[in-house]
């Protein structure tokens, strides 16, 4: 029954991206403008990634190219086969840029072209993913901003908040590149400290509660990374380790505001204005890809939920404004 759901989601899409093949893209608007045609690509809806995007399109407007880059906005739905169709259908409509937002979704974006030129955002590694292969040099059709974290500074605010956690569950997606180099830098940081640590791994957002439940009663607190199969279930996460008195620390501002106790981040909304910002120099300015270095933001900020920390005992005032 599944199976037949999925197949007529996938023909229902398949339908609806034929139908909007046969729209003519406009090309000058009313200004007589050149029009500039952008596919969006956001692998899946969730308030950091939608935080992302709004910043994308406002940053846009607040430039003044609101009636000069169109933006077709399409939601992969964490699907790899739903992304690669619409990765497709920007190709057949010959956008002028994909904009990529998320690892996953910029994946598909550069497996299917080497010639439109791919901006992402929030792509945390983009050389493990095999996106580029030096930050400060693209030599391809690919570059962007990344959201790489120093894990150091989240455990280091862990230490303080709660000194008495010896143990840690970490809660992630294996075939999530963006969650295993977060992970990779944890696990070495934790074994120079000689913390002990325990996995949960997910495949899908269906499972993300079973496996957080799994760590129940088996580590002292937990760490999810920037990870989206997790994040779109952060909320049910936060409410099983609050209900159990963990401390969930986590690599987003936005799993701290669905619950998690706290996080060093970035910001996500600077960091959409300069994916938009690299995307108007491209298009407007004309340069090239190899004249944009991939960012990396280089601005951390803690982020603590006041309400968690009330749950679960843990004194976070000296964070509060
Ligand atoms: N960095 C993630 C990736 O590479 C995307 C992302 C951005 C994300 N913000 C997030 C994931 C917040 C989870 C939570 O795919």
């Amino acid at each position: 029954m599944k199976k037949l759901f999925c197949l007529l989601t996938a023909f229902m899409l398949l339908a609806t991206l034929t139908a909007c093949n046969s729209e003519t893209k406009q090309t000058t608007n009313p200004n007589d403008e050149k029009v500039y045609n952008v596919g969006l690509l956001q692998l899946v809806e969730h308030p950091s990634l939608d935080e992302i995007r709004t910043a994308i399109v406002d940053e846009i407007a607040a430039k003044g190219y609101g009636d000069v880059i169109k933006i077709d906005y399409e939601n992969g739905q964490n699907e790899t086969s739903t992304m690669n169709t619409i990765v497709q259908k920007f190709i057949a409509d010959k956008v002028d840029a994909i904009i990529s937002i998320a690892t996953l979704s910029t994946q598909s974006a550069a497996a299917a072209t080497s010639e439109i030129p791919i901006i992402f955002s929030a792509v945390t590694d983009p050389v493990a993913a095999g996106l580029v292969s030096d930050l400060q040099n693209p030599d391809g059709n690919i570059s962007g901003v990344s959201d790489y974290i120093d894990v150091g500074a989240i455990f280091a605010l862990a230490e303080e908040l709660t000194p008495e956690v010896q143990s840690y569950g970490l809660l992630y997606n294996t075939s999530e590149v963006n969650s295993v180099s977060v992970i990779n830098d944890v696990k070495e940081y934790l074994d120079a400290k000689g913390i002990a640590y325990q996995e949960a791994f997910v495949t899908n957002i269906g499972e993300v509660t079973t496996a957080a439940q799994s760590l129940i009663g088996k580590v002292d607190a937990w760490f999810v990374p920037i990870d989206n199969t997790v994040a779109a279930a952060m909320s049910n996460v936060a409410e099983i380790a609050n209900a159990n008195q963990i401390p969930v620390y986590v690599a987003a501002d936005s799993l701290v505001h669905d619950g998690g106790l706290a996080t060093v981040g970035v910001n996500y909304t600077q960091l959409g204005k300069q994916t938009a910002d690299m995307l108007i120099r491209v298009l407007i300015d004309g340069e090239s890809i190899a004249d944009n270095p991939v960012e990396v933001m280089e601005e951390y900020s803690v982020t603590v939920n006041p309400e968690t920390a009330a749950a679960i005992g843990v004194d976070v005032s000296k964070y509060i404004q």
